[in-house]
């Protein structure tokens, strides 16, 4: 039987951070499903579909790894793709109690799922998605900080978006 993780989020966008967490996981378990929420409750910067194009360049080289997207409960989405594993990153113990009650409520309704943490490597500690969109909205560099195939796309999608404010690209 195939070892499948589940690694959800918002992605908006994916950061180096996480394609990080992506390469380790995708090392250790036999497939990798990148589960993107549709997320009523956010108003995201980046369509499912931009998302999800995004996360595929970035994951190309990685041969089990798929993306996906879900709406509703995570558990009935890995109940659905037959998987028994989360995968989540953990950058600082800021992140630990939204977590560990997140992995806690996930098993209470699917008792046969666990979760599992990898830390974030360091250089991507400082890393979120809201970070990276407010750099690219002030026309700075995102170099080195998010996937470089889809560095461009980010960029030129975020100034369109601000550009009645005066956005101005800084290279
Ligand atoms: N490196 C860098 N940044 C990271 C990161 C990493 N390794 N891991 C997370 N982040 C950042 C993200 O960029 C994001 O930044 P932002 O807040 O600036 O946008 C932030 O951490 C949190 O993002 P994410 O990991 O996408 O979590 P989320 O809170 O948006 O979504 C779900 C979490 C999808 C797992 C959760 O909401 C879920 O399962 N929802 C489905 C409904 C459900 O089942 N609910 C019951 C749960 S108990």
């Amino acid at each position: 039987m195939k070892n499948i993780a589940v690694y959800p989020g918002s992605f908006d966008p994916c950061t180096n951070g996480h394609l990080d967490i992506i390469e380790r996981a995708s090392s250790i378990f036999d497939e990798v499903i990148v589960a993107i929420l549709i997320n009523s409750k956010k108003t995201p910067v980046f369509s499912i579909d931009e998302r999800k194009m995004m996360l595929e360049t970035a994951t190309a080289g990685l041969s089990n790894v798929r993306v996906d997207f879900f709406d509703g409960l995570l558990v009935n989405y890995m109940k659905k793709v037959s998987a028994k594993v989360v995968v989540r990153g953990l950058r600082a113990t800021s992140d630990f109690e939204y977590e560990f009650q997140m992995a806690l409520m996930n098993k209470k309704l699917y008792c046969d799922i666990e979760t599992v943490f990898m830390t974030t490597s360091s250089e991507n500690f400082f890393l979120s998605s809201s970070v990276i969109k407010e750099i690219a909205g002030y026309g700075g560099k995102i170099d080195g900080l998010v996937p470089p195939s889809v560095k461009d796309f980010i960029i030129n999608k975020i100034i369109a978006q601000e550009g009645d404010y005066g956005c101005t690209r800084i290279d």
